[in-house]
């Protein structure tokens, strides 16, 4: 597993989203580094240098394998953090996920309760997929399987940020789509097909004890601001924060607004 580890002090696991890999993070990682934590970021199964398993998963959703690609769940990524945080000789981390990322930290959360010690929500959301999402998702894999990763990237670009990211920040847009098209294709569909499976992360949320700041772009059409509502009213412990001018990737939009939500947040329950 390919991971970065910078700083010194309590930690911060980044898990990050799809189709993108550790270095979504890097503004992130460098904050977190230079006010007194260590952040620790892996490419989860099957992105980034972390080559999927060639062995097919362990999986509640048999429907969505398939047969040329092994399937990456959210629990398989879950469990390979946490198989990371022993390596480091971490217990407890702070951790930071955004929207699939997300889905692993709930899975993390549920499995490793006491070693989170804090949770960062961002573009994520708690329900499982319909059938129409799982369909557009099956439609995503053939399409990534057959021509590659660019004809993924044309299509979400426009979701994924915000327009005035768009019109404005270039140096971003050129960075989302350079982690898009540079993802492996046969990762990023088992990954896809853990998501079309993955479980209804509702019924976890009155669980969370642990402190959680929830993130979301105001702008989102993928994880709109209802969904970062719903989580908010049922973690007990939750901090909601709505970024301005930002869509899904709130942290790579708008870092500045972004690291100081999560500095504050780590100061806060450190
Ligand atoms: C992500 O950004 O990780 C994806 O939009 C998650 C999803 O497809 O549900």
């Amino acid at each position: 597993m390919a991971y970065v580890d910078a700083g010194e002090g309590p930690a911060v696991l980044f898990l990050h989203g799809y189709p993108f890999d550790k270095w979504m993070w890097s503004p992130q990682i460098k904050a977190v580094a230079e006010n007194g934590f260590r952040a620790v970021a892996p490419d989860l199964r099957g992105f980034g240098e972390t080559v999927a398993p060639t062995s097919v998963g362990d999986s509640s959703a048999p429907s969505h394998r398939l047969k040329s690609v092994p399937l990456s769940t959210m629990d398989d990524m879950a469990s390979d953090a946490a198989a990371l945080l022993d390596h480091l000789n971490i217990d407890q981390a702070v951790v930071c996920g955004l929207s699939m990322g997300g889905y692993v930290a709930f899975e993390f959360a549920h499995l490793f309760p006491t070693r989170v010690r804090g949770l960062v929500l961002a573009g994520t959301r708690a329900p499982a997929d319909n059938e129409q999402e799982k369909a557009g998702r099956e439609q995503q894999v053939q399409t990534m399987l057959r021509a590659g990763m660019v004809p993924i990237s044309i299509a979400t670009v426009p979701k994924l940020l915000a327009p005035r990211t768009l019109a404005d920040k270039p140096d971003v847009v050129k960075c989302v789509r350079k982690l898009i098209t540079g993802s492996n294709p046969k990762g990023a569909a088992a990954a896809q097909c853990g998501m079309a499976g993955r479980r209804d992360y509702t019924e976890d949320l009155p669980q969370i004890k642990a402190p959680a700041l929830i993130v979301v772009g105001r702008e989102d059409p993928i994880r709109p601001v209802a969904d970062a509502e719903f989580m908010h009213e049922r973690i007990s412990n939750s901090q909601l924060e709505v970024i301005d001018d930002a869509a899904h990737m709130t942290n790579l939009e708008e870092p500045e607004v972004f690291n100081r939500l999560l500095v504050d947040f780590l100061r806060l329950i450190h």
